[in-house]
């Protein structure tokens, strides 16, 4: 896999935010869509104000834009301060002029028993769309893309999953207590993310040194999901200099 290391993370995410400006303004040009695909947590945080940025300052418009997150909890309300839904109105959607009819994140409100149609559905709905044209990814410790922790295969698709202990400690700190967050995930899978034509991904900080060392020069396996990423053609990994640190 190609990686690219920076000095600060604001650098990487300012290359990263132009890439996907100007893939929005070629399509614009084609009087084409393009599909992106997202993510939520701290890393792409400064993506997203980036862009926000290019809307308000360069009159970038997401106007041809149409998005699929990769994840929700399960159970989760979307009004619900943790939200992955009120994260991206919070950090880009309510900033840009996007419509709001072409944003999809799964919903963590389907009774369990509709959550597998509903999971079918939003594949359906990525395929219709024509397929991700860009993902931008983070990585969790257990090494996790999207919520597909060790032990999700290469085929699976969008489902309801179980969140690792130790992702669930990660997010421990949003919810004020481990025992808040949520046990489930509805994620996009390893082979949906894979289907992608671009993938971004990015790590940050000294936390991220191991798995990202595991994920670029470890076998490929279950038991690190993101290694599947080495046998796609168009994945680029965006550290800073921490994250890369134990890469030989
Ligand atoms: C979020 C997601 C997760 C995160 C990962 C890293 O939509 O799919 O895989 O990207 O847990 O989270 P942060 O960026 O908070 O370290």
């Amino acid at each position: 896999i190609a990686t690219r290391v920076f000095n600060k993370p604001e650098e990487s995410s300012e290359l990263i935010a132009r890439e996907i400006a100007d893939m929005i303004k070629k399509r614009q040009q084609e009087d084409r869509h393009i599909v992106l695909g997202l993510a939520t947590g701290s890393t792409p945080k400064e993506v997203y104000a980036e862009l926000i940025k290019l809307h308000k300052e360069e009159g970038l418009s997401f106007s041809n834009v149409i998005t699929f997150n990769l994840d929700e909890y399960y159970p989760m309300d979307p009004g619900q301060a943790q939200s992955y839904v009120r994260f991206m109105d919070e950090k880009l959607f309510d900033h840009i002029d996007i419509d709001k009819n072409n944003v999809h994140i799964p919903d963590g409100t389907i009774d369990r028993e509709d959550v597998f149609d509903y999971c079918q559905e939003y594949e359906k709905k990525i395929r219709e769309a024509g397929g991700i044209d860009i993902q931008l990814l983070g990585i969790g410790r257990t090494g996790h893309i999207g919520f597909n922790e060790p032990g999700s295969s290469r085929e699976s698709h969008t489902r309801l999953v179980t969140l690792d202990k130790a992702t669930r400690i990660d997010a421990a700190s949003d919810f004020f207590e481990e025992r808040f967050v949520p046990r489930n995930a509805i994620t996009m899978g390893v082979a949906t993310i894979l289907d992608a034509r671009r993938i971004i991904l990015m790590a940050y900080g000294a936390g991220k040194a191991s798995i990202i060392q595991r994920t670029v020069e470890g076998d490929v396996s279950e038991s690190v999901p993101a290694t599947f990423l080495q046998d796609h053609p168009n994945t680029t990994i965006f550290l800073d200099k921490s994250a890369s640190s134990e890469l030989t």
